[in-house]
């Protein structure tokens, strides 16, 4: 065929007909407007919340939804069209400097979110996202409202759990220091409870349990592990204070399996985060020891019951193995201390 002007002209205009067909008008018809199986209204805290995430560009390092190919990072569900029904305007966000929100609600307590956004690296030591203090209490309130309703239905079920075990752990903490410690102990399985720290607490090993701490626990636990972190005066109930452990060890046989336990899972209700995501067995097993070597000042590492020793087994005698002091007598030094 002779290209004319005639040819070229309507060639044109039937490429620019397909792609907006293709790029606006089949999207257009192809959207719904209704809501998904989990989605449920916004209400007005809430909604103010969203109108700052909009306002203060938190979309510029945020997604709001999980794509099809995020399925290989762990993602529990994928986001549907119907679960931004009636958000205004629904910036779902591209960018992947920060985690994806989408499923962050219920995922902390409001007062973990509260330290969190006075100042990221009071919850996570190495955290880049800006502080966002000057937008003030009720402002910081409204965000965390916001995020609180991210998960929709899903967020309202963990919100439930979170606030089921916020009353009783505050309860607990309410009742003396002593007795918080029992109450989370006791809220480890059995099995847990029973099982030293596999892993011998040598000095490389320690030094990348000190890493480890230092990354993603300084700040709430402290420098010296009395719970003292700077994230601490935002948190209720605050950060455990491990030197006060050894009181506990006549009561508990065994340290590791329970540190363990409470790293990997968090201690729900509380701003004590799981761990289970972002460390593997190893260096919750590391920073376990850590805690318990430096601040606790016993660790039951590498001791009986032990199965077929693995096939590398760095050489280490546990020195703190003397009996730990029972409660008694911590009881009577305290007494002669005072
Ligand atoms: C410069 C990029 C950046 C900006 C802007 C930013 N964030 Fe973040 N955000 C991050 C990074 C990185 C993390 C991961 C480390 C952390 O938890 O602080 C994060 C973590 C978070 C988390 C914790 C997620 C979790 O469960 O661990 C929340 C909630 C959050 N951001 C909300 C916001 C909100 C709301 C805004 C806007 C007011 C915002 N972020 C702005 C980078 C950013
Ligand atoms: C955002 C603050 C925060 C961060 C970060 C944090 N914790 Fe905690 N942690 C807490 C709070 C709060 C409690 C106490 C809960 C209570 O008293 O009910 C706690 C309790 C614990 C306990 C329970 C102690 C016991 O004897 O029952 C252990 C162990 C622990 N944290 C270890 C860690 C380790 C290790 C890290 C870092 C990998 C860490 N925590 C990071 C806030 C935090």
């Amino acid at each position: 065929m002779k290209m004319t002007p005639k040819i070229f002209i309507i060639g044109s205009v039937l490429v620019w007909a397909a792609s907006i067909s293709l790029m606006v008008i089949f999207p257009w018809i192809s959207m719904e407007d209704e809501p998904s199986d989990i989605w449920t209204p916004m209400n007005e805290k809430e909604k103010a919340g969203h109108d700052i995430y909009v306002n203060n560009g938190c979309h510029y390092c945020h997604s709001l939804y999980v794509r099809t190919i995020d399925w290989g990072k762990g993602a529990e569900r994928i986001s549907k069209m119907g679960d931004y029904y009636q958000m205004q305007p629904a910036i779902l966000g591209t960018e992947r400097t920060g985690p994806d929100l989408s499923q962050e609600g219920g995922e902390h307590t409001d007062d973990w979110h509260k330290a969190h956004f006075i100042n990221p690296r009071y919850t996570n030591p190495l955290s880049l996202m800006p502080s966002w203090e000057f937008l003030g209490e009720k402002k910081i309130e409204q965000l965390t409202a916001y995020m609180q309703h991210l998960g929709w239905k899903m967020a309202d079920k963990r919100m439930a759990r979170q606030e089921k075990w916020q009353e009783k752990a505050i309860e607990a903490y309410e009742a003396g220091p002593d007795s918080n410690i029992t109450w989370l102990h006791n809220n480890v399985p059995e099995e847990w409870r029973n099982m030293p720290n596999p892993y011998p607490a040598t000095d490389a090993a320690l030094a990348r349990g000190r890493n480890i701490y230092e990354n993603f626990c300084l700040n709430c636990h402290g420098p010296v592990g009395d719970g003292q972190g700077k994230a601490a005066k935002y948190l209720d109930p605050p950060p455990v204070n491990f030197t006060t452990l050894k009181r506990h060890l006549a009561e508990d046989k065994y340290i590791g399996g329970i540190f363990y336990y409470q790293i990997m899972n968090g201690i729900t209700g509380t701003a004590m985060p799981y761990f289970k995501r972002q460390l593997e067995s190893e260096k919750i097993w590391d920073v376990s020891n850590f805690v318990a070597v430096w601040f606790v000042g016993y660790t039951d590492a590498n001791i009986e019951p032990r199965g077929i020793d693995a096939s590398y087994e760095p050489e280490w005698e546990n020195p703190y193995l003397e009996d730990p002091p029972t409660m008694e007598e911590m009881d009577k030094k305290k007494e002669e201390d005072q």
